[in-house]
């Protein structure tokens, strides 16, 4: 199970080399404090944040129903712990799926020509050449990641070159500017110009399974902020369920209704990439069944220095809490079942596991386990927090080995309906069925 796989921590980060072009490494995940281009970038995207607030709102203006995103779940895939989503890019317009990410800004494609260097994607590889509407982003755009490198006077003809790390995996092209059309039926469907976004010609091989990645993130980069939308929304179906396809909301539509709709404030983002991209929540504590666990208050606590924090990522698969609370849950599940322990470690990377009786036989009956967030309990049912795999009945969490950040994966957040209001700064969420939605 390959989506299961630790995230492993890359850091990378080249300087300008040469007047026509700059490079600019990010990592997804905050763990090599010396990243000096980073620090540059941060600032670039500190200072862009609310620059264009207007101008990216009259994008969406002409569609003030907002933009309907398919977004098909895979799960047979290497990568199929993600989600993927529908979208086109160029004129005329090449559909292709890409990773809904909202640990991330930057959104990218592979580009023709492509080498030896690009990944076995579905359909269609886009070629710039053959789209009227493709452009190179000049590396002065306010929009390009390489605007605080590129100084007051670029050099003419400068672009921005990029190599992005995730926690796996990495991409590297130039940034680019498109007409993306979003929606599959004639009726939803949306064209926008202008678009920033990366033609990715050398990437690691662990995007297969999609053409790309869409950035849902804070940043200036990112599909939310680049549409003005304001809020976005997603459900996400179950990772057992491969044929259902469930969608993503961006702009006013996005709106949840109903009773039921909790609500709780996203924690102030670090101003510090990358944790400046991130959506942190307060976290205030756990229950298993109905038993509080004893976790200290200031467990999940963001520091002033950027670290520690609970963030919410849909990029990520299995969430990962600071060991002082893993060890609690992990404890607390541990004691609810009498089947035998199970060497998880090589079939699913997970560190709990228990073995039933038959690789056929249904798990046991499990309580839920809640999540506290300041002013809404998120209760995740025992299909949120297990996963049984040939016989083996493992807790779908670990401990968080690296730095001191949690993350809510996408695997807790299934049949879930999240609303994420990046104006009111408040994540909302109801339990949904999120195939009939
Ligand atoms: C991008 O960064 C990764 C991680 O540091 C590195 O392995 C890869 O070779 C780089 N790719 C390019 C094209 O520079
Ligand atoms: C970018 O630089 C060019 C000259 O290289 C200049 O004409 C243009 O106005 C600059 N754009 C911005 C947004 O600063
Ligand atoms: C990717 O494109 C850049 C810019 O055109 C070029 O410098 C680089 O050599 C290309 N890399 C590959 C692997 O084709
Ligand atoms: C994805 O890449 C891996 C190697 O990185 C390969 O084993 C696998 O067959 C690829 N899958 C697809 C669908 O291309
Ligand atoms: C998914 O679709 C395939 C092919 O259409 C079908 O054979 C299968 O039964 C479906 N699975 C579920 C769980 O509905
Ligand atoms: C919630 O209500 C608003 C306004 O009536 C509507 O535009 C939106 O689509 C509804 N959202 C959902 C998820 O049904
Ligand atoms: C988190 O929520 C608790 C309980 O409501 C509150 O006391 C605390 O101030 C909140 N922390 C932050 C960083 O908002
Ligand atoms: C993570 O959990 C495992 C198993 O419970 C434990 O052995 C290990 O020490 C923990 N790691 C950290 C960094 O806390």
């Amino acid at each position: 199970m390959a989506s299961l796989a630790v995230l492993l921590l890359l850091a990378s980060a080249a300087l300008p080399s040469n007047g026509a072009a700059v490079r600019v490494g990010l990592t997804r995940i905050h763990s090599n404090p010396d990243v000096t281009a980073t620090e540059f970038v941060r600032d670039a995207l500190h200072r862009d944040m609310h620059r264009h607030d207007a101008r990216f709102t009259r994008k969406l203006a002409s569609s003030s129903e907002g933009l309907t995103v398919a977004a098909p779940t895979r799960k047979d895939l290497p990568n199929g712990g993600e989600y993927l989503m529908t979208l086109a890019i160029g004129t005329p317009p090449l559909s292709y799926s890409a990773i809904a990410d909202t640990g991330s800004d930057l959104i990218w494609t592979q580009c023709a020509p492509c080498g030896s260097q690009c990944f076995k994607q579905p359909g269609q590889l886009y070629n710039p050449s053959s789209s009227a509407t493709f452009g190179v982003l000049p590396c002065n755009s306010s929009t390009s990641m390489c605007a605080a490198l590129a100084g007051p006077t670029p050099p003419p003809g400068c672009s921005c070159m990029y190599n992005q790390t995730y926690g796996t995996g990495w991409t590297a092209g130039i940034q680019s500017v498109e007409t993306f059309t979003f929606g599959s039926t004639p009726a939803d469907q949306a064209r926008v110009p202008g678009i920033a976004f990366g033609c990715s010609n050398a990437s690691s091989d662990d995007w297969n399974g999609s053409s790309g990645l869409v950035g849902l993130g804070r940043g200036t980069m990112s599909l939310v902020s680049q549409l003005g939308a304001g809020m976005f929304s997603y459900c996400l179906t179950p990772f057992q369920d491969t044929n259902s396809t469930s969608t993503l909301l961006l702009g006013p539509s996005a709106a949840l209704n109903g009773t039921g709709v909790r609500s709780t404030p996203f924690v102030a983002s670090p101003a510090k990439a990358p944790m400046s991209t991130y959506y942190y929540l307060n976290l205030t504590g756990i229950s298993v069944g109905t038993t509080k666990l004893p976790i200290p208050p200031s467990t999940f606590t963001l520091g002033a220095d950027g670290t520690g924090g609970l963030i919410i990522d849909s990029g990520t698969t299995i969430t990962s809490l600071v060991d002082a609370a893993y060890q609690q849950v992990r404890a607390a599940v541990l004691s609810l079942l009498t089947l035998p322990l199970a060497d998880g470690s090589d079939s699913t990377g997970l560190d709990l596991c228990f073995e039933l009786p038959f690789e056929t036989s249904t798990p046991p009956a499990m309580p839920s386990m809640t999540f506290h967030f300041e002013g809404a309990d998120m209760v995740l049912p025992v299909e949120n927090y297990m996963i049984s795999d040939s016989g083996v009945w493992c807790l779908a969490m670990r401990n968080q080995t690296v730095g001191a950040m949690s993350t809510l994966g996408n695997y807790q957040q299934q049949n879930i309906h999240l609303l994420y209001d990046v104006q009111k700064e408040t994540l909302s969420f109801t339990p949904a069925k999120c195939s009939t939605l």
